[in-house]
């Protein structure tokens, strides 16, 4: 006798929905919310405080609730108001480190990425968006005289500045079985900390990162770094890189990256270029950067002078298979199977990161939007306002510019009292200004002395927002209160 199957048992009934789940005409009726916010921020931007009025604790009480166990659902956006008026506003008054300006197009892109949610690591897992990956890294290299050169988009300069050095050490100090086979850094003073962390987390010991005095201009000077060398080498030691200066983080300095070149090409060195500020000036004012198409690597951030929203930085490179010696180490279930040159292509075997988010698609909508010109037309206006300050302050008896600069920041102090107190005066005015919201600055030491510190990576600064800075520091100077 054959037995009949009892039936499977039937699935318990399915909610209408998953419980993440939201209905497309409900995202866009978010989504309108969401864009009414958005505009009304940009709408404000001249208009709100640089720095919101707000304090650590009202920002606590705000925001720090406690977790939802139930959804609010709509109503969860309304938070998106406060969020905004809490925050501090991009406009052209903003001169403070070196920030840049959030392009809303490139705001746009990143939105459609997050939607879209692909993953930067490998053709087969976002087609589409590989391939504008490359396309990007392509334009970027071009617009920079560095053609052929490849490149990956990382999260900042400080993860494309540890991947161009794991790329040197690898190239000219690979571990043997023994580990590490050590070697040292070679760069000037002015070089941004970025440098100083990625020595010491590739394990070759900050020490041995050698940070040779710059130069009155604050640049690299390439006999002392010849000299430096040449030390390092009697004492038994092994220099594997030289970092130049695409534009320092203080003063905008451009360290002569073409004798650094010729200096390292004699010493078998590595040379990575720290553009994550500078060096998108490049697109302007090529001659600044002669040599930059014979470097090893560089890195640029698109999140600062190419004026995107965070988080985007470029890792250009000459050699390819240098990337992948410093970074490929490819699992069984990762590896891609199609000998096709653009299905197979793999982006983890070039970067730290596996799982990428998709940096590419706002660099790409924004250039498409607005051509290479206008960022061209930008950065020249954003150097043209970093003269202007220059000459506003040179024109001013109280006021000194303390560094030249050939950027797009500007370091200046009040001199109008006793030199013995200038360092604590000027701190006290960079407090009154940035307290009265009208611009904002930050500080830097330059040559020992505390300095104000401009940077206009802005595409929204006018001539009178850097005229504002001038007005400001007087008015917040102790004459003016006096
Ligand atoms: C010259 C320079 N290098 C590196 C960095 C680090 O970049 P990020 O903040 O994107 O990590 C900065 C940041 O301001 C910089 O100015």
């Amino acid at each position: 006798m054959t037995q009949t199957p009892s039936p499977a048992p039937s699935p318990a009934p399915s909610p209408a929905r998953p419980p993440l789940d939201i209905a497309t005409d409900e995202f866009a009726a978010l989504l309108r919310v969401v864009g009414a916010e958005a505009v009304r921020h940009l709408e404000r931007l001249d208009s709100a405080p640089i720095r919101p009025a707000t304090t650590g604790e009202e920002s606590l009480r705000r925001f720090a609730g406690p977790a939802p166990e139930q959804g609010l659902g709509a109503s969860a956006l309304d938070g998106l108001r406060q969020v905004a008026e809490h925050s501090r506003v991009g406009n052209g008054r903003f001169f403070g480190y070196v920030m840049g300006s959030g392009e809303p197009v490139a705001a746009l892109g990143d939105f459609f990425a997050s939607v879209l949610n692909q993953n930067a690591t490998a053709w087969r897992s976002g087609p589409a968006t590989a391939v504008i990956e490359r396309t990007v890294i392509g334009w970027l290299a071009e617009a920079l005289g560095c053609s052929g050169f490849s490149g990956t988009l990382t999260s900042g300069g400080s993860l494309a500045n540890l991947m161009g050095l794991a790329m040197a050490r690898e190239a000219k100090a690979p571990a043997n079985e023994s580990g590490s086979a050590g070697g040292v850094v070679y760069a000037s003073t002015e070089t941004h900390m970025s440098m100083g962390k990625a020595v010491a987390l590739l394990g070759l010991g900050r020490h041995n990162l050698r940070l040779i005095p710059a130069d009155a201009d604050l640049r690299l000077d390439p006999a002392a770094l010849r000299a430096a060398i040449a030390a390092d080498r009697a004492a038994g030691r092994t220099p594997i890189a030289v970092v130049a200066n695409g534009g320092t983080i203080v003063s905008g300095a451009v360290d002569p990256i073409a004798a650094i070149v010729e200096v390292a090409r004699a010493e078998d060195l590595w040379v990575h270029v720290d553009g994550a500020y500078g060096v998108a000036a490049a697109l302007v004012e090529p001659e600044l950067f002669e040599g930059l198409a014979d470097v090893d690597s560089l890195s640029l951030d698109a999140h600062k002078w190419l004026y995107q929203p965070l988080d985007c930085s470029v890792l250009l490179y000459r050699d390819p298979a240098a990337a992948r010696r410093a970074f490929s180490l490819t699992d069984d279930y990762a590896a891609s199977l199609s000998a096709d040159p653009v299905e197979g292509q793999v982006f983890f075997e070039e970067t730290i990161e596996l799982s990428r988010r998709v940096r590419a698609l706002k660099l790409w909508l924004s250039l498409r939007y607005h051509g290479f010109a206008a960022f061209r037309e930008s950065i020249a206006g954003n150097i043209g306002h970093a003269r202007l300050l220059a000459r506003l302050v040179e024109a001013e008896p109280t006021l000194e510019r303390v560094a030249p600069g050939p950027l797009s920041a500007v370091c200046f102090r009040w001199v109008g009292g006793d030199p013995s107190e200038a360092d604590e005066v000027n701190a006290a005015i960079l407090e009154r200004v940035n307290a009265r919201g009208r611009v904002y600055l930050s500080n830097a030491t330059v040559h020992g002395r505390f300095v104000l510190r401009a940077c206009v990576t802005n595409h929204r600064t006018t001539d009178a927002d850097v005229r504002a800075v001038v007005e400001e520091v007087l008015a917040a100077a102790p004459q003016a209160s006096a």
